[in-house]
């Protein structure tokens, strides 16, 4: 297993930062945090509740602009193809109602609101690396997963996590292609899940997330490809059996159930060397674990036997 001991870019955070976001660093500096944001001011306009950038993450590569990632979007429940923005914004973002259930000692059903309320908000800027070759990088707001477990209290015999997309036939087109194994479904090891790194989405650029990126809540694992991050959440299930996914299902010989990024293993239909950055169409190598081995090698250390790259 090849570890990585540093991270694999090195830019210092003012060539990260694009001009739009440096008053809110400013304004953060100016108050000696350690964490970077927009500050609570703006967050309350937007909805969002105050959330400060965590810094531990430094993504490497420059923002990608808003309406790149607003625009270019993979959400096949409103069309298996990526100008679906349009579509999605048809999707009512209030009330949602999230189920936290199976083999945990507190169930919880909770309103988005009171979410947003008790959960720890930050902000991180993420890289996402789609299994087609496409990557982009995001200032999401969130949380880290890991304060929703600390809540619901999963079994000591829960293996894995599973997260199930709404299904709203009313507004998603895409539902009427019955060939496809709805509801979207994906799912981790409770070791993922538990990373540092799993973070549940509910904003992005300072904004509430739009209906089109995964609105009121999407999951974010940044070392496995997009396909992993499950959209538009209703069920996340703690579970002692391995969910057969939704890409695993409908392709198995292309898409497995860890997925994780890494160059030298390639798509069977093309190459994963390299990928293209959304807003610029610069092409970059891509890296192991998408440059975020340091956080996330250490969990696959005896799993050699598993296909761990698809
Ligand atoms: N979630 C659902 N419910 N439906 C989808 O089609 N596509 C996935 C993932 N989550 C998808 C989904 C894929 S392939 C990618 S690359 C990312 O969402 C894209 O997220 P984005 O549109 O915010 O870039």
């Amino acid at each position: 297993m090849h570890i990585l001991k540093s991270r694999p870019w090195n830019l210092p955070e003012s060539q990260v930062t694009p001009e739009s976001l440096v008053f809110g660093r400013r304004k953060a500096l100016a108050l000696g945090a350690g964490m970077l944001g927009a500050g609570p001011a703006m967050a309350q306009q937007s909805g969002l509740p105050p959330a400060m950038r965590n810094t531990r993450y430094p993504p490497g590569r420059t923002i990608t602009p808003e309406h790149d990632v607003t625009t270019y979007n993979n959400f096949y429940e409103f069309g298996s193809h990526k100008t679906i923005s349009a579509a999605a914004r048809r999707m009512p973002q209030r009330p949602w109602t999230v189920k936290v259930e199976g083999m945990v000692e507190s169930p919880r059903e909770y309103g988005i609101e009171d979410l947003l309320r008790r959960m720890p908000m930050e902000e991180r800027v993420y890289r996402l690396r789609c299994v087609e070759a496409w990557a982009m990088v995001v200032p999401w707001t969130g949380f880290q997963f890991s304060a929703l477990m600390a809540e619901v209290k999963p079994l000591s015999s829960a293996r894995y996590v599973v997260f199930q997309t709404a299904v709203l036939p009313s507004v998603m087109p895409g539902l009427r292609q019955t060939w496809y194994p709805w509801p979207y479904t994906e799912g981790c090891t409770i070791a993922e899940a538990a990373n540092e790194l799993s973070f549940m989405v509910v904003g992005a650029y300072g904004k509430l997330l739009p209906p089109q990126n995964g609105g009121p809540i999407r999951f974010h694992q940044p070392w496995k490809y997009g396909f992993k991050a499950g959209k538009s959440l209703v069920t996340i299930r703690f579970t002692n059996q391995r969910p057969v996914t939704f890409w695993e299902k409908l392709q198995p010989q292309e898409y497995g159930f860890w997925a994780n990024v890494n160059p030298a293993v390639h798509h069977p239909r093309w190459s994963q060397a390299q990928e293209r950055m959304l807003g610029t169409g610069e092409t970059m190598p891509t890296l192991l674990f998408n440059g975020y081995g340091e956080f996330v090698a250490d969990l696959y250390t005896n799993l050699q036997n598993e296909r761990l790259w698809a």
